[in-house]
Order: structure tokens, then sequence, then C-alpha cells
């Protein structure tokens, strides 16, 4: 048996989780930060850093206490080198190496994004390849070709907003707090989605790449016209007007998404599709991607929702594939706020 220690500390969430041989996951420990940086409408990066600092120590006691795991049962530890916030991930590669140094074991270093694609295997480890997978989160939103193990190539990827960025913006430019995706999928059960119909961005150079601040802008334009648009939380109830709005907003997210990911499956002909990122755990986009995948005759794999937003599960199973091949990171690494996967 082998098992890995994860650490994850590249936004606001300060994770650790123990993984045994790929995806059996002992234990998964997140300290959400959403608490502190709510107040300020989006994640502060020094307070984040901040944050992790306070925490890490914690939750990584967790993680081993909760898989019942001592330093000494460990096989390696993996830690998120990026992309993220620098502040945030230099707390996790900092400690990360000091176990690994005190321990004498050895130091895995993992790419945030390539923790996402694996977040689909941990649940469905018969994935077959070549797969394409879609990374939907606040960061990013990008398609990937995998034409086997440990091989990524990216094929498309947002021209300016991330999905998750666009769901946190229309959030905040109506006053509905942070962080934007899970409100605004509560608040759009039920309402009515064909109230608005918000254009398409189609790349004119028929790429697959995607584009979010349209309709970001889009929704601005009919909030302000409409008198919905607000500088603080509202926090009291919000009208049926608003309810349909942000359903509408949802709608066109989850179109663009879906369609872009299939068209994409078609070209590159695959026959799996993998859904990762914090915001693949919204449900109707679930329902959408399940529903247009069963018609066209292709595998959807969607991490669970457990592991779709920041955690270290992700990021332990990513880093059985440089284990196994022995790519190990030496101790004077440094984390990397850009890190292209
Ligand atoms: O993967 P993640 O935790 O962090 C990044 O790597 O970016 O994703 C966080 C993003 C946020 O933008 C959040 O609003 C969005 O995922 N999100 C959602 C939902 N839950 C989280 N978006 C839509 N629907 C949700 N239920
Ligand atoms: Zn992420």
């Amino acid at each position: 048996m082998t098992r890995i220690l994860g650490i994850e500390s590249s936004c606001d969430e300060t994770a650790a989780a123990v993984v045994d041989d790929r995806h059996h996951v002992r234990s998964s420990v997140i300290a959400s930060q959403v608490d502190v940086h709510r107040a300020f409408g989006g994640v502060v990066p020094e307070l984040a850093a901040r944050q992790h600092v306070e925490a890490i120590g914690p939750v990584v006691r967790a993680a081993l206490d909760e898989a019942d795991a001592g330093f000494d049962s460990l096989d390696a530890v993996a830690v998120t080198q990026g992309p993220g916030l620098i502040g945030s991930l230099l707390v996790g590669v900092c400690a990360a190496k000091a176990i690994a140094w005190r321990h004498e074991l050895p130091l895995l270093a993992v790419n945030h994004l390539e923790g996402h694609i694996r977040s689909a295997f941990i649940d469905h480890p018969e994935i077959e390849f070549p797969a394409l997978a879609l990374i939907v989160s606040g960061g990013h939103t990008s398609l990937y070709l995998c034409p086997e193990e440990s091989d990524y190539r990216v094929i498309a990827r947002t021209r300016d907003d991330a999905a998750g960025e666009a769901f946190d913006k229309v959030a905040k430019l109506l006053g509905l707090g942070y962080p934007g995706g899970p409100v605004i999928e509560k608040l759009a059960r039920g309402a009515d989605a064909s109230s608005h119909a918000f254009p398409h961005a189609q790349m004119k150079d028929g790429s697959l790449d995607f584009s979010f601040s349209g309709l970001k802008t889009a929704v601005r334009r009919l909030a302000t016209e409409r008198g919905l648009a607000h500088h603080e939380p509202t926090g009291g109830d919000v009208s049926d007007e608003v309810r349909d709005l942000v359903a509408a907003f949802q709608r066109a997210v989850v179109r663009v998404l879906v369609r872009r990911s299939l068209a994409a499956c078609k070209r590159e002909r695959v026959k799996s599709l993998l859904l990762t990122g914090g915001v693949a755990c919204n449900k109707s986009l679930r329902d959408a991607f399940a529903h247009a995948c069963d018609r066209a005759g292709v595998t959807l794999y969607a991490a669970a929702p457990r592991y779709t937003t920041d955690n270290a599960a992700m990021i332990a199973a990513a880093a059985f594939l440089h284990y196994e091949k022995g790519a190990f990171a030496p101790l004077d690494i440094n984390a990397h706020s850009n890190f292209p996967l």
C-alpha cells in the first residue's frame, strides 16, 4: 500500500488529505475562509495567506487523525505548487517541505489543475483514455484533451473571466453575497430562466474558447436599468425579478459550457468527458451535462461534489502519478502563481 498526505492552499481553502493507493480517500479536511472574505465580497490575498498560516498545522493534524495515520505511515507528502495566490501557495509549500524534511519523506509538487482533473478519478478509477476534461472554477475555465494518463493538452480556455468568477461578480453586483455560485444556484431554483435571453459569445476564429465578460456586462446593464444593482450586500429578501435574472444568467453559463464541451468531444472523437472544478458542483450544470452527454453517446464522469471545490484529496490523488514515476521534487522548490499545465 502507498499512502500520500496531500496539502492544498492555493486560494482560500486550507486543506489536507490522506489518500491510499491512488483513490482511497482516508480523510479530507477543508478549513474554508469564506467567512473572513465575505465582508469584502471576494478573496483578499493578504488575509488569505495569514489564515493559511494559522490553519495549516491544525488541518494537517486533523487529516492524519481522521485517517488514523501517523507521519511514520506516510510514503510521501504532496503539495499544490501553483497556480494560485502566491502568499497562499507559499504556506502550503513551506509546510510540505518542513514535513518532508523532518520525516524524511519524498516531496511531490502538483499542479492545481492536474488535481482538479484527477478529482474525477477518485470515484471513477475506471475512466478510459482518451478523455476530455472540463475544469470550471473560480480561476479557470479550460478544456483539456487527455490522450493518455498524465498527458494534458489544453484545447480551449477562457479569454477573460472564468465561469465561477462570473458567478461571483454577478452575485456581487446584485448584492447577493459571496461566494456567488452557491447563492445564485439556490436563488435560481424554481425561478424563470427564460425571462431573459442572453447572447452567447461565439469566437470569430471558430475556436472553442470561452468568454464570460460580455454576459456579465449584459447582466450589469440590465440590473442597472431596472435599479437592481447594489454596491453592498442587501442581506434581505430577494425579489422574483432578481431570481429570474440570476436563473437566466445561470442558464446562459450552463448552455455555453455544455455546448463547447460537447463540440470538443465530437471534434476530438473522445467518448469520456470529465466535469471538474468548483462550478461543477452546480446541480443544474450537472443535470444539463448528464442530459447532453446521454444524447451524444458520451460517458460523463462528474467529480463528486465534495471534490469539486478546492480540496487536498485531489492533490494527493494526482500526486500518485508523480510518485509512481519517481518524479520527486527537491526541497528547494518555489511556489508559482502562474503555473501552466
Ligand atoms: O475550484 P474552486 O473551489 O476554486 C478555484 O480553483 O477557483 O472554485 C470556486 C468557484 C467560485 O467562483 C464559486 O462561486 C464557484 O466555484 N462555485 C459555484 C458553486 N459552488 C462553487 N458555482 C456555481 N454553482 C455552485 N453551486
Ligand atoms: Zn481550484
